[in-house]
């Protein structure tokens, strides 16, 4: 038997037993006639002793351990003289007496320690050693009970697992598509799936009522700390269903997960957020709601006064912090410099403190009397001690989101943005479509086979910017932990919303007959929706990147610096692919 226990395994009812231990050497400690190795694995550390008075040899074999060694050991188990609460094997050690070096280990780059001196690169180059890290480890291990718990709950209420090709067909809307050449049919080329929409819609109309696969999904977009180019979708789908189907069973999923996952419970019912509501008081679709700090717009009190930067603007809106009138001039300055910067781009931050007397000093007194800022205060509830912070811009809805990264940046400084603290929420009755400058189009916001509301759908002739679609998106903590809609089930209708969208009816056909010419025959009324379980995943586990929970992630260039990926291939595999590389521009 290669081993009898596992390192993290073996507590004082074991003193006396002799045990085989298999495992890493994390540390070498030298005492007296002793030596101390501590033993780990992923399920823990053990203590192993090797004593000089009573096995020289051994002793010093130990002493030639480097970190890392893998080593197998025998031994017996005996409590501790001094014992370490902070490990789990903190009462016993193992009196060793027979070491037997499986495989020695090269100096690591970084110490393989909780706290580690490695720093992101070098940790991501030699990712499997980073994954030995206990921290890290614990969050694979999350990953992997989550995915479990979502299997069984999924499962009770009748959904079938059901895998959906990798290589799939380019689309032209959302994101851009990852490419795959087809050998055999040269000039010609897969794509990787962005997420299984149109084939789940398909296992509806096929009747499999219920779908759901925890999926790899490819996209190729610019990256931050919650976007990977390769993420995990848990994506699903119903037949027969309302709205109020789909956001029922997957709050209850959220609520399991909690749980489950995170022993919490909540037992209110989530939040449900019209997106309008969503912009006009936090400025984003997906509001941090862990704090109040609403926007209050201030047009009406502070036009007309002859401060020229607020009387030309198409917007002006406040924010209270509470308790921030002790911020200093210094602070302020900061905070402008902030919202000026590039990323942000607002031209310029008003403040106003409430004295603990009640009177208001702004920074553009000089255009306003005592009277008009208590006005302004009281619309925006401030109280003594409060300060009030105001963007205005010619832009109503750029203005809006510089004034919520500034929200989201008191919140942090004030510390209302507690990662213990979980704020669930749905944003509901999403524009169907939003302009592209870029494209000068309108682009479906969710995707093309989303369901305008009932009640708009004469508008999608005259006024389709206003028109409101059957879409949900749940937000926890400010960010976006899943989305989905009502599908469109009828083939006229996706028609005509491809027309909205710039396509020729050839070309809608070219690329979406498949699912057009499938609603012809008996296409349920269906809906669905997917989770981001990075995402997840990362919020349960308090992680600032979902990068962390994921085992072999790319960094912010997309690239895999382990695997050295992506990387020019030999020309013998474009030569087969009837590809030519064009010369590098010269620009
Ligand atoms: P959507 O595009 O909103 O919807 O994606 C669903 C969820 O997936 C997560 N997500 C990501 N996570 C990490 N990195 C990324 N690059 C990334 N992109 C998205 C988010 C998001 O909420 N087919 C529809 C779902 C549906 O309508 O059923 C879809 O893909 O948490």
């Amino acid at each position: 038997m290669f081993r009898t226990n596992t390192c993290g395994e073996l507590r004082i009812a074991d003193a006396g037993r002799e045990v085989t231990l298999a495992g890493w050497v994390q540390r070498v400690r030298r005492m007296g006639g002793m030596t101390f190795v501590d033993l780990r694995d992923r399920y823990g550390i053990t203590q192993v002793v090797f004593i000089d008075e009573e096995n020289a040899e051994l002793n010093a074999a130990a002493n030639r351990l480097g970190r890392e060694y893998v080593v197998q050991v025998v031994g017996k188990v005996a409590e501790r003289t001094s014992k370490n609460p902070h490990l789990s094997t903190g009462d016993i050690e193992v009196i060793a007496t027979t070491l037997n070096v499986l495989n020695p280990s090269e100096v690591p780059p970084f110490t393989i320690e909780d706290e580690s001196d490695g720093g992101d690169d070098l940790r991501m180059r030699y990712r499997y050693l980073d994954l030995r890290r206990t921290p890290v480890r614990r969050n694979l291990e999350l990953r992997h009970r989550m995915t479990m718990e979502v299997r069984r709950y999924l499962d009770s209420k009748g959904f079938l697992e059901i895998e959906t090709p990798m290589l799939v067909g380019s689309t032209p809307e959302g994101a851009r598509d990852f490419i795959v050449p087809s050998r055999m049919n040269p000039g010609q080329f897969y794509a990787l799936p962005q997420s299984p929409q149109t084939l789940k819609q398909l296992l509806m109309v096929s009747g499999m009522d219920r779908y759901f696969q925890i999926v790899k999904c490819f996209r190729d977009e610019d990256l931050r700390a919650d976007r990977q180019p390769e993420f995990t979708q848990i994506d699903c789908e119903m037949s027969f269903i309302e709205q109020d189907d789909i956001i029922n069973l997957f709050e209850g999923m959220a609520k399991h997960l909690f749980k489950e996952i995170r022993g919490v419970e909540l037992t209110e019912p989530f939040q449900r957020m019209p997106w309008a509501d969503a912009m006009k008081y936090y400025g984003s679709d997906k509001p941090d709601l862990r704090f109040d700090m609403k926007f209050v717009e201030l047009m009406d009190v502070l036009k007309g006064h002859g401060f020229s930067v607020f009387d030309n603007a198409a917007y002006i809106g406040g924010i209270c912090a509470k308790g921030a009138a002790t911020y200093t001039r210094k602070q302020l300055d900061q905070l402008t410099e902030f919202v000026k910067r590039p990323q942000i781009g607002a031209k310029g931050l008003v403040y106003a403190r409430v004295g603990e007397d009640g009177t208001v000093k702004s920074s553009v007194d000089k255009f306003y009397d005592q009277a008009t800022l208590q006005q302004m205060a009281a619309a925006m509830s401030a109280e003594p001690g409060d300060l009030i912070l105001i963007i205005s811009g010619d832009d109503a809805m750029k203005a809006r989101k510089q004034l919520c990264e500034l929200r989201l940046e008191m919140g942090r400084q004030l510390g209302l943005r507690d990662k213990n603290k979980f704020a669930c929420l749905w944003v509901v009755d999403f524009p169907m479509f939003e302009w592209s400058d870029e494209e000068q189009r309108l682009m479906a916001m969710h995707h093309p086979f989303t369901h305008p509301k009932d009640e708009d759908i004469p508008m999608l002739d005259t006024d389709p910017a206003a028109v409101r679609a059957d879409a949900y998106d749940m937000v926890i903590n400010g960010i976006e932990v899943g989305g989905g809609s009502i599908r469109i089930h009828d083939s006229a209708l996706q028609a005509k919303m491809f027309e909205i969208l710039g396509f020729t009816p050839e070309r809608a056909q070219e690329q979406f007959g498949f699912l057009m010419n499938a609603f012809k025959y008996g296409a349920p009324p269906h809906g669905g929706l997917a989770y981001g379980l990075d995402r997840w995943v990362s919020i349960f586990a308090g992680l600032d990147s979902i990068r962390d929970c994921i085992a072999f992630p790319k960094n912010n260039s997309g690239r895999d610096v382990m695997l050295d990926a992506p990387a020019p291939v030999e020309q013998k595999q474009l030569d087969e692919l009837q590809l030519l590389i064009a010369p590098a521009d010269k620009k």
